[in-house]
């Protein structure tokens, strides 16, 4: 077995326990369409060979997990839910137990301070962290904070959510920090 059917073989495993898990957990179980998004984000965000990857809640993980086989990229992430089920089997099965640390990131401290750089930092589809209830300068001090943590060449990949309304609340930030580079998607420069 080979690429992606290693991946997907994987996450068929771990999805016996969703399948009896909590309702929350759901959402999971369209797995293709959440991987398809989540190599949609790595290309949008140009991601290289070789680079190193933050996931700022990283929910299932497919997205590093592609980043780490697909792109031999060292990769990191974070996930409050990390030791949850469904996440606990996934990451598993995903062999990501090792990258990935239940960080709460938060508008002053978005990632854990180790002074490790990142050349590309993901923030997809995490709105509902609080992105709604900030005010635009609390987002944009959000994103000043995810760019301390960024390599020269580095690169924030955001994701917004469909059913949000964020895009339109933080619009005119969103034109000064970065460019939209997809439908609900902005990359932003160190
Ligand atoms: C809808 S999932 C999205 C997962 C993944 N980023 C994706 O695009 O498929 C949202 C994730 O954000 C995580 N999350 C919520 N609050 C967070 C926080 N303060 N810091 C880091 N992750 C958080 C949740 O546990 C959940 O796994």
């Amino acid at each position: 077995m080979t690429g992606y059917d290693t991946l997907f073989a994987s996450i068929n495993e771990a999805h016996e326990t969703l399948v009896h898990g909590p309702s929350q957990y759901k959402w999971l179980a369209s797995a293709k369409r959440y991987v398809q998004q989540s190599r949609e984000c790595i290309g949008l965000a140009n991601t290289r060979h070789g680079e190193v990857v933050y996931d700022i809640g990283c929910g299932p993980g497919y997205l590093l997990w592609i980043c780490r086989e697909r792109l031999g990229c060292s990769v990191q992430g974070c996930d409050p839910l990390r030791d949850g089920p469904i996440y606990k089997e996934l990451y598993q099965a995903l062999n990501l137990n090792q990258c990935i640390s239940p960080y709460v990131s938060s508008i002053q401290a978005p990632l854990p301070a180790t002074g490790l750089k990142y050349d590309v930092i993901f923030a997809t589809w995490i709105t509902w962290i609080g992105f709604g209830n900030w005010s635009a300068e609390e987002f944009s001090t959000y994103i000043h904070h995810c760019k301390q943590h960024l390599t020269e060449r580095g690169r924030i990949l955001l994701r917004f959510e469909e059913s949000r309304f964020e895009e339109k609340l933080y619009e005119s930030c969103l034109k000064q920090l970065g460019s939209r580079v997809a439908p609900l998607c902005y990359l932003f420069r160190a």
